[in-house]
């Protein structure tokens, strides 16, 4: 079967190539979907630029992507949930959906929602389970407001939909030419960062929900409210998930020296600060499946590309300016 690989660590025009492989067989417990539609995140470009080397055991060449939409064709003999020709879809927490066919656990697969095309359920799962995550973690509640950073990005775009399901008040940070579209999907105040600062803007926020890292996550302090939250996709690890880690002393001392400033602000706000690391999780798949077939959450796509232009869909979205999700369409 055709699958696009990761053959090196480094740039992405260097170090992707379309490869001919075995298609997969699969385990007791789990079921083989033939892809219809996957979609791009900026992980599948960390993963290929080396950046993630040292938290996950990748062995190259390594078929890329996360995410998936298609049809069970196979399933193994202790697959009690879902029938060959279900219409799923799935975050492949082990990596490798960007093939024709790809394995996965019964137990992190879900069903598409009815009312969507398989391009648009290929664009949810990993964006939208950060989200879930995201504000669970952050404990998010009716009537609190939450800052989200990148509303117009995969994770932001999904988030801000969730938030306003929740009842939240939602302030988010795009650009100038997103500015309507992000409104459009329920925030109550968009920032443009080109024209104004939204630090002088959001004050004692809830939460905050950090996409961007580096200034962005010490600032994120200054608009949360005192024991307010932070929670970050991309900033420094956590004293909580670096105990977690089991570290020696000297990555652990590391840790602690990367995470310095940002331990000043948790002191000076009496403040609660994560680095979320997602994870497949199929009840919360489930609910955002419900959420939209009940029209509550919509997906958004900038892009689909057919798989013969499978490459460029990835350069695509390294250039970090995608609206909503890139989507591959495999069929
Ligand atoms: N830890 C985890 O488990 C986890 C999970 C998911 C994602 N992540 C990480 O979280 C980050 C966001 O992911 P994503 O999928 O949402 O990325 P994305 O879709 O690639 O984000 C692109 C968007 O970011 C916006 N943006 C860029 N700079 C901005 C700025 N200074 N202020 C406001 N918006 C800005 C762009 O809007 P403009 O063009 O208008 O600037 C664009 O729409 C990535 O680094 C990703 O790897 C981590």
């Amino acid at each position: 079967m055709k699958a696009i690989q990761h053959i090196s660590y480094g740039e992405i025009s260097e170090s992707i190539i379309f490869s001919e492989i075995e298609k997969p067989t699969i385990n007791k417990d789990e079921v083989l979907i033939e892809s219809f539609a996957v979609s791009v995140n900026p992980l599948d470009i960390k993963v290929v630029n080396g950046k993630l080397k040292g938290l996950g055991k990748y062995t190259l060449p390594a078929t890329m992507g996360y995410d998936v939409s298609g049809k069970i064709v196979e399933k193994g003999e202790n697959v009690s949930n879902l029938n060959i020709g279900d219409e799923v879809y799935a975050y492949v927490a082990k990596q490798g959906s960007f093939a024709e066919f790809v394995s996965v656990k019964e137990n992190i697969v879900s069903l598409k929602p009815k009312n969507i095309s398989f391009e648009e359920a290929a664009s949810l799962p990993l964006v939208s389970l950060t989200a879930s995550q995201v504000l669970k973690r952050g404990k998010l509640e009716s009537g609190n407001k939450i800052l989200i950073h990148a509303g117009s990005g995969g994770v932001g775009s999904l988030a801000i939909q969730l938030a306003k399901a929740k009842g939240a008040y939602v302030y988010t940070t795009t650009s100038t030419d997103n500015v309507e579209w992000v409104k459009a999907l329920g925030a109550d105040r968009v920032i443009d960062y080109k024209t104004e600062d939204y630090k002088t803007i959001v004050k004692d926020a809830d939460m905050v929900l950090d996409t961007l890292g580096n200034e962005y996550t010490e600032d994120a302090f200054k608009v949360i409210k005192n024991g307010g939250k932070v929670i970050s996709l991309v900033g420094p690890v956590d004293k909580e998930t670096a105990n977690r880690m089991k570290l020696n002393f000297f990555a652990k001392l590391y840790l602690a020296w990367k995470r310095r400033k940002v331990t000043k602000q948790i002191k000076l706000k009496s403040a609660y600060y994560s680095l979320l690391f997602m994870r497949a999780n199929t009840n919360q798949l489930n609910a955002v499946t419900n959420l939209v077939e009940t029209g509550k959450v919509k997906t958004n796509i900038d892009k689909v590309f057919p798989f013969e232009d499978a490459i460029n869909a990835v350069l695509y979205v390294d250039k970090g300016r995608t609206k909503g999700k890139v989507v591959i369409k495999m069929k």
